[in-house]
């Protein structure tokens, strides 16, 4: 974790937890090592890499390790997969062993390790992996194997960036002579750390840096000696015909000062930490400006207002001209539709606390990445066990709107949102299935997610509506007449569509640069690990989110339009349009995705977090609404 990029408050807190406890978090601990000890090198899936000269990145799909058609070497009785979190396969990690021996502090030169032959089938399908830029992922004692990298225009500063390059490009200026060549030679390079003044297993693994290069060794006559000094031609697999590709391997073990609580700090690079600092003061500005603009219109306008009415009231000749008050007998006339918007609101509030909760936990750095997939692992877990709150909420809310096909409310609440979840996920994963990418979710994952559901959600979901059912409806402040009013013709701006594109903008305003290094995290597979920012824009989200809705629902009101319950969810929730705005933009710019599928998996899994997010904006403005419209009402004498 990197200190400087941390806000205070967080900051105090984990050094409270740093100092506080030596305990560590179950799966993270250290592995000590004696000398010679044998070290273990896993092997994850390829994924494409951003490409240096486009800064894009070209495909979505990632595929095994021991993909038929890759020919790498395998170990001895075949790869074993190692155990990994429910997080971690889901974002498709796939982790095996590998016939690669380490062992602590020992140099090792040019090791075979075996030699495969490639036919033209595989030449193809490899040769378009290296033009696509793959990257091989290892995990040694748990941390990736890494290029040293140096940011653009600034070559003192070294990083680690996660993998290395399957194969490069050679020859020629121009693409059309360019061709791709295969490496079967990898330098690893282990920083080891050795514990000052301790006997008994001293060393620890603190960085690794794998240099893969091409060359074709000089094996010796029984094929059990490499000699990799020779500087051969670079191997190109031949599309034609077959080719026999011989891989060696060298570990070259360095001491190095960096302790094993520091190990993952390289890979952490903040690309440019002023950008982060630029959107928080950005968005405090918008908030500050409308928490203002919010304040004046509730502080003076309002108490204006309320002492108007009042007063108006005790004369009681004087006729009500206009306003907010005028609506008064319609303002708590249930909404078109409640049943659909509480589930709505069920789900939202779920996926509110939820987000907000692994912040949190993140934050206080209990979600390392260290722990592959923690971070999903934590939000399964936790929109799980919250199914309580979300039948709480949607039971409530659709008691208080005066509901009664509560049966239908308490079934749908657990199964709406999810399944529209599982549902693009599951056809998504055909897309994965059929272009042979490990990406695709194995099968007992996802009878284990269903089952996950079934067992705990659901229950908890149920008992949830059950209290929410029980406890008592939240009553309107004023009596709501028989009648409907008419609602007079509206301004531009208060129709449907102009108020959403008005009122959305700004919290995604407040969000969007976190936003941008999310979707580089999830897309170029880089570590995102700024949760004391995104505790702080999440925060601010909120506030914008719901002072903008509560503005724009007085403006409603004042122009005697009562229909703002689906305004208030659709308006907030208007910032999901800019999401997915934000993503196809992002799609035009930072990807050039050859191949149907990864279009359909990009645009699927965008739309799917536009619609959730759509839900999270919508729930927030709807109940920060609602508390404003009772507050008012409940300020002003009726008779
Ligand atoms: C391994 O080799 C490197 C470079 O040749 C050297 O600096 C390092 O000390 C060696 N490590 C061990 C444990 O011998």
């Amino acid at each position: 974790m990197r200190w400087s990029s941390i806000s205070p408050p967080s900051l105090a807190v984990l050094l409270l937890l740093r100092t506080a406890s030596a305990f560590y978090l179950p799966g993270v601990a250290p592995t000590d090592y004696n000398q010679g000890d044998p070290v273990s090198l896993n092997v994850n899936r390829l994924t494409p890499a951003v490409i240096a000269s486009t800064q894009q990145v070209e495909s979505l799909i990632s595929y095994d390790y021991y993909h038929e058609y890759f020919h790498f070497c395998l170990p001895k009785g075949g790869p074993e997969k190692i155990s990994e979190s429910l997080g971690s396969i889901l974002f498709g990690d796939r982790i095996l062993t590998s016939p690669f021996e380490l062992k602590m502090a020992q140099n090792e030169t040019c090791k075979l390790l075996c030699t495969q032959t490639h036919d033209s089938r595989s030449a193809k399908f490899t040769n378009m992996r290296i033009w696509q830029g793959y990257n091989l992922n290892w995990l040694i004692d748990g941390l990736p194997a890494a290029t040293l990298t140096s940011a653009v225009g600034d070559e003192s500063t070294q990083f680690y960036s996660q993998g290395f390059a399957l194969g490069s490009l050679t020859g020629g200026d121009g693409d059309k002579f360019r061709q791709p060549v295969l490496n079967n030679h990898y330098d690893i390079i282990v920083d080891y750390h050795r514990i000052p003044g301790r006997k008994e297993k001293p060393f620890r693994v603190v960085g690794v840096v794998v240099q893969p290069s091409s060359k074709k060794p000089k094996v010796s006559g029984d094929k059990k000696i490499a000699d990799c000094t020779v500087a051969g031609d670079p191997v190109q697999l031949s599309e034609s015909g077959n080719t026999e590709v011989t891989y060696t391997y060298s570990v070259i073990w360095m001491e190095s000062p960096t302790a094993w609580a520091t190990r993952w700090d390289k890979y952490l690079h903040v690309f440019d930490p002023r950008i982060h600092w630029f959107s928080l003061v950005n968005s405090a500005i918008i908030v500050i400006f409308l928490t203002g603009m919010v304040s004046m219109v509730l502080l003076k306008t309002l108490r204006k207002d309320i002492a108007r009415y009042n007063q108006l009231d005790l004369n009681e000749d004087v006729q009500e001209d206009s306003g907010w008050k005028l609506v008064h007998g319609d303002v708590f006339r249930p909404p078109m539709n409640p049943m659909l918007l509480s589930i709505f609101l069920g789900s939202g509030a779920q996926i509110f606390f939820m987000t907000g909760i692994t912040i949190m936990f993140a934050l206080l750095g209990f979600l390392s990445p260290s722990g592959r997939g923690s971070l999903a692992t934590a939000m399964i877990i936790l929109y799980t066990l919250l199914g309580f709150v979300g039948g709480y909420t949607s039971a409530r809310v659709y008691k208080s709107f005066g509901g009664e096909s509560w049966k239908k409310n308490i079934l749908f609440t657990p199964i709406f949102i999810p399944g529209v979840v599982f549902g693009t996920f599951f056809f998504l994963n055909f897309f994965l299935i059929w272009k042979g990418s490990s990406g695709a979710v194995p099968l007992w994952t996802m009878i284990a997610l269903i089952c996950i559901w079934f067992v705990i959600s659901l229950p908890l979901s149920f008992t949830g509506s059950w209290f929410g059912f029980r406890a008592p409806a939240i009553e309107a402040p004023v009596r709501t007449n028989q009648i409907p009013r008419q609602i007079p013709e509206q301004a531009l701006y208060l129709k449907p569509l102009p108020s959403m594109l008005l009122v959305g903008i700004l919290p995604f305003g407040a969000i969007f640069v976190e936003l941008y290094f999310i979707m580089s995290s999830i897309w170029f597979h880089r570590v995102y690990y700024m949760f004391g920012f995104l505790f702080v824009c999440y925060g601010i989200m909120i506030i914008t989110c719901s002072t903008v809705t509560i503005l724009m629902i007085y403006f409603l009101l004042c122009s005697e339009n009562y229909h703002w319950h689906w305004r208030a969810f659709f308006i907030s929730g208007a910032s999901a349009f800019y999401v997915v705005l934000n993503a196809f933009i992002y799609w035009l710019s930072k990807l050039s995705l050859g191949g149907l599928a990864s279009n359909v998996l990009y645009l699927g899994y965008s739309l799917l977090i536009g619609f959730l997010f759509f839900i999270l904006t919508g729930t927030i403005g709807f109940f920060s609404s609602w508390y404003f419209v009772k507050k008012i009402y409940a300020s002003i004498k009726i008779d």
